[in-house]
């Protein structure tokens, strides 16, 4: 078999730092992608088969070197996680243009500039791309103005990057994960959004960090050859369902 290169972002912790692990299992190696430096290379070290990168996905001249950077050490690109990710939650009145920019840098213009750098690499592989949204960015809900908008923002790029990088064999997924007990997510969620989440979520609890990695490994892989433009929630059942009432509940 081919030795398959996975370039994940936000790889330091969370959901990013899970999906590198699974990439690993099966075999792959992984470029691990973080802006927070110090915490990035305490984790890869121990963690063969990888290599950490420091980068500020949302800087363009930072992306660009990345990219030089990531060839140079593994010669060639299989898969792309856009996981990176920040959380500010705020009511519309409070969120000042500074609030929603830093969200969006992020969020939004990281997985652009990304993608877009990483599509030359791609094209040479017939690679996958697999961009992080949210149940946020499917369903919109108080708090999550800029969030909401910018998970929405690219469910939509990742079918702008399916309709136009197909010819190429490039094929482009999202995963909305639902909430998971990471330090982004605990860093918004109040004791009462948790009590409100296991009430409107079938499965009735958060979901762990693997349960999404699973499914972005899933979609970088050869067994999902022929799904591209496709949205997949990993969240229990929350987007589908409308019965999480505690009144409905037994
Ligand atoms: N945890 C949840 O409940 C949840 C739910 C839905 C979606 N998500 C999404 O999943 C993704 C991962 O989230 P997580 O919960 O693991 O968060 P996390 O905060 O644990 O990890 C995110 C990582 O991304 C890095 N990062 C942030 N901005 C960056 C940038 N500009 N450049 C490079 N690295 C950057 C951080 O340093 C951190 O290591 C995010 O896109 C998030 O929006 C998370």
């Amino acid at each position: 078999m081919t030795q398959k290169i996975a370039l994940v972002t936000g790889a330091a912790r969370g959901i990013g730092l899970a999906t590198a692990k699974l990439f690993l299992r099966e075999g792959w190696k992984v470029a691990m992608v973080d802006r927070d430096q110090a915490e990035l290379e305490q984790v890869a070290v121990g963690l063969e088969g990888t290599k950490a990168f420091t980068c500020d996905v949302s800087v363009p001249k930072a992306v660009d070197q990345l990219f030089k950077d990531v060839l140079e050490h593994f010669g060639q690109i299989d898969a792309l996680v856009n996981n990176a990710g920040v959380a500010d939650f705020g009511p519309i009145e409070d969120t000042d243009f500074s609030r929603w920019r830093t969200v969006m840098e992020t969020n939004l213009d990281g997985v652009f500039l990304m993608t877009q750098a990483a599509t030359p690499a791609l094209k040479e592989t017939k690679g996958a791309v697999v961009n992080i949204a949210s149940i946020s960015g499917l369903r919109a809900s108080t708090l999550r103005v800029a969030y909401g908008t910018s998970k929405a923002a690219v469910i939509h790029l990742t079918k702008q990057h399916a309709a136009e990088l197909g010819e190429y064999g490039i094929r482009a997924n999202c995963v909305c994960p639902g909430p998971v007990r990471t330090k982004l997510a605990m860093a918004v969620h109040s004791p009462e959004i948790i009590a409100a989440y296991h009430d409107a979520i079938p499965l009735n609890r958060y979901g762990s960090e693997a349960e999404i990695g699973e499914v972005i490994v899933f979609l970088c892989s050869e067994k999902a050859s022929y799904v591209t433009g496709q949205i997949i929630a990993s969240d229990g059942g929350f987007e589908s369902t409308g019965v999480g009432l505690p009144a409905l509940r037994d």
